[in-house]
């Protein structure tokens, strides 16, 4: 599934952590790139752990988002990456390493950091079989897609674009068995709204139940 999140962060948040970046000290991309990525990845980084209370808040910001719960399943989100792209820099079309130290990545995240004005180029294009996407979404908003996509960042022509990225290990690993669990529990979660707890919802919630016992791992 590939859906985006608005507001994740708060107005505070966000300009907590642009306050920081504007102060912090980057790196070159390349440093954290697989062997054929470094080809293409031209941008640059914070240097990993430098931002801890950062990176805190981004998780937090996230584990918070009721969409980002049911859709995600996140066990662990891992390898967060603030990430700063000037003009000329482009990350050209690859796959996410599937483990990154001793997690998977099942799903991928780009939270942006600034607004899309502050910048030209720059979008995040995923393809698909047939076709292909481009998102460039507000500061504070991310969109989320499976890491198993091919994707690229086109180049920044004018400003700067700043972005945090990152990984999440899913609790279940099978994208169809996340869905199936996401419909079930959205149609859960309506029946509650407009009806409070009735039955119906008490069957529903003992099938997202089990079907996580089943699935998570
Ligand atoms: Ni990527």
């Amino acid at each position: 599934m590939l859906f985006q999140i608005p507001d994740v962060l708060s107005a505070e948040e966000l300009s907590q952590i642009q306050q920081a970046l504007a102060k912090a000290e980057f790196v070159d991309g390349k440093t954290t790139a697989g062997w054929y990525a470094k080809q293409v990845k031209h941008n640059q980084q914070l240097k990993r752990g430098a931002t801890p209370d950062l990176e805190a808040t981004v998780k937090a910001a996230l584990s918070r988002h009721p969409l980002f719960q049911i859709a995600v399943r996140p066990k662990q989100i891992h390898n967060l990456r603030f990430s700063r792209y000037g003009v000329g820099m482009s990350y050209g079309t690859h796959a996410d390493n599937a483990m990154m130290g001793s997690y998977r990545s099942d799903i991928s995240f780009t939270l942006f950091l600034n607004d899309p004005e502050a910048y030209t180029g720059g979008e995040l294009v995923i393809e698909a079989a047939d076709d292909e996407k481009a998102y460039k979404l507000k500061a504070g908003s991310a969109i989320v897609y499976p890491s198993s996509t091919l994707h690229r960042v086109d180049t920044v022509t004018q400003g700067q674009r700043l972005v945090v990225v990152g990984w999440v290990q899913s609790l279940v690993r099978d994208p169809a068995q996340r869905e199936l669990l996401f419909d079930i529990d959205t149609v859960r979660r309506s029946l509650f709204a407009q009806q409070g707890k009735t039955t119906e919802f008490d069957l529903l919630s003992k099938s997202v139940s089990n079907l996580l016992r089943c699935w998570a791992e």
